[in-house]
């Protein structure tokens, strides 16, 4: 285990109260000006009426990344004031608060919208509030806000990431080295493409669980923006229509001006690229949400006055915005498209049109039929996804094959809209202007590897299984216990470019490049894939045991190119 497991104190960034206080009234880092005001300020601080110190400290983009930001956060009590302070101004923090339906625990949680930044500068803050029991030394840290007009960045990726505290069910020590990993790169920000901590699976705990995880992104989640988007496991009982609760009140997330469904989709701009986050959960025909497996039912604390949920029950919300959300997608492309600023569209969601992971879940017809259409229409070069923990990338694919799929109960045919590879010559450069390429990044933290593929025992050929239907819980050879079945198609895989059967454990790094004289003006984004080979507790493909390793090596790079815009 790594030596931060389990520590619920939140860390600290390298910089110094000094640095951070002494530029003033903006807040940009500078090199004079006293700490006396500031510290008689905290010294002021009286924790009263609950412990109001600030932890699972995290950032995300406000509306518009160039000059808005989200300072977000708990606190074990409710906090007096809570506030952030960035320079002389002092920014009034939201109190959003909730029990958990199972457990009957309440939360409280802060946001701080910060606006009027300048683009592509460093900030200091401090976060705090009237009962923190750090008054006298508040918690500090930086961030940077993102650059305006086309200038070059880089992001990271990774789903699935789970905390370090190895009480949890799939929490895993890799965890902790995955989010030092982010640092490691320093990237603008982060995108955790759903699974984030699988409270779902520690019912009569989730805050803890929760607790565990937002402190442990804290050593990164407060220095730069962490987006997310909801997996299955952020479906929790008892917790919102969708069980949404835990997630939706963590994170303050752009406006999707969608009545009744805000922070499960959104979009965000930043430079030459469109982000657009989407919750598959509504689309997916897999049933892989919050789940009774029996035989004893799930019973609420008492005080919760929810009933006990029986044996066999899941939370299965497939279709939930009735279509509201695919709506605003074709909305959101299509805008995206017509807008000269905007070379590349990026989407991040958590399950998988093209995974073709053996011991995972695979391919799901759901996103294939509502979504693919939309991406190829609006040509979104780049979809990451988390849910298999594993690596994988395809080629570029744009239609499908209608004919390829069959039922692997009966070898009946069965159409899985294959997606169609646009090229299967692995050259390293993709111009995605024809073709979209899937990432399967679930490659975090959790404790069970999924890095072992599919292959067609007749052919030889990748073999991926798919979705076409629900998998509802049905009763297993045990009495009063139930299951859900594995995916219930499969078909040969000719979109599958690249599979990482090392490891399980990974970072994904992305550097735009606005423009490149090198690819004849194209615009262009460098993708390398660093993993952490031996971390797998135990290999699948090979049965080698490993543990947790701070060693991310270079797994392979290639390079996304399309015509520039404007
Ligand atoms: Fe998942």
């Amino acid at each position: 285990m790594p030596a931060k497991s389990d520590d619920p104190r939140p860390s600290r960034s390298p910089i110094s109260r000094r640095q951070v206080l002494a530029a003033g009234g903006t807040g940009l880092l500078a090199a004079t000006a006293s700490t006396t005001r500031a510290a008689a300020r905290t010294r002021r601080a009286r924790v009263a009426g609950g412990d109001g110190t600030p932890e699972q400290i995290h950032l995300t983009w406000g509306e518009n990344p160039a000059t808005s930001l989200v300072v977000s956060w708990a606190s074990p009590g409710p906090a007096t004031r809570p506030r952030v302070r960035i320079g002389q101004r002092v920014i009034p923090a939201e109190l959003r608060q909730y029990t958990d339906g199972i457990s009957g625990e309440a939360v409280w949680t802060y946001h701080a919208r910060v606006g009027g930044l300048r683009p592509g500068a460093t900030y200091g803050y401090v976060v705090t509030a009237d009962n923190d029991g750090n008054a006298a030394d508040p918690f500090t840290a930086t961030f940077r806000t993102a650059p305006h007009g086309r200038a070059a960045f880089r992001f990271t990726s990774f789903g699935d990431l789970a905390t370090p505290n190895t009480a949890w069910v799939l929490s895993y020590g890799q965890s902790a080295y995955a989010v030092d990993a982010v640092e490691s790169f320093q990237p603008l920000f982060h995108l955790l493409n759903g699974d984030l901590c699988y409270a779902d699976l520690n019912s009569t705990v989730q805050p803890a669980v929760w607790r565990d995880f937002g402190n442990n992104n804290q050593t990164s989640a407060a220095n730069r923006p962490w987006m997310p988007c909801p997996g299955n496991h952020e479906v929790e009982f008892d917790n919102g229509p969708q069980g949404f609760t835990s997630y939706l009140t963590r994170y303050t997330l752009p406006d999707n001006h969608v009545p009744g469904f805000g922070g499960r989709w959104y979009s965000f701009c930043i430079g030459s690229v469109l982000f657009v986050s989407l919750d598959a959960d509504d689309v997916v025909y897999q049933d892989a949400g919050a789940f009774v497996t029996g035989p004893a039912a799930l019973t609420p604390a008492a005080g919760t006055g929810n009933p006990a949920i029986g044996a066999g029950t899941s939370f299965y919300i497939r279709g939930y915005s009735g279509g509201a959300q695919t709506a605003w997608l074709e909305r959101t492309l299509a805008a995206g498209r017509g807008d000269p600023s905007v070379d590349w569209i990026i989407v991040q969601m958590h399950q998988c049109a093209c995974s073709s992971s053996a011991t995972g879940n695979g391919s799901d017809l759901g996103i294939r039929q509502q979504w693919l259409p939309l991406f190829d229409r609006y040509q979104v070069d780049l979809v990451l996804n988390g849910h298999d923990h594993d690596y994988e990338r395809s080629f570029p694919v744009r239609g499908a094959d209608v004919d390829a799929g069959h039922e692997l109960a009966t070898g009946a045919a069965v159409n899985t809209l294959r997606p169609r590879p646009v090229t299967t010559t692995d050259s390293g450069v993709f111009d995605t202007s024809r073709g979209t390429v899937h990432l399967i990044l679930g490659c975090g933290g959790t404790d069970a590897p999924l890095d072992e593929y599919g292959t067609d025992t007749a052919d030889r050929q990748r073999q991926a299984k798919v979705f076409t239907q629900a998998n509802r819980p049905v009763p297993s050879a045990t009495p009063g216990v139930f299951t859900r079945a594995a995916a219930d198609a499969a078909e040969d895989a000719v979109w599958s470019a690249k599979r990482d059967t090392l490891t399980g454990y990974g970072i994904a790094v992305f550097d735009v490049h606005p423009d490149r004289e090198d690819f004849g003006g194209h615009t262009s984004i460098t993708v390398t894939q660093y993993h952490a080979v031996g971390a797998d507790p135990v290999n699948p493909a090979t049965g080698t045991k490993g543990a947790p390793t701070p060693d991310y090596t270079e797994f392979e790079t290639f390079t996304l190119v399309r015509p520039r815009r404007g």
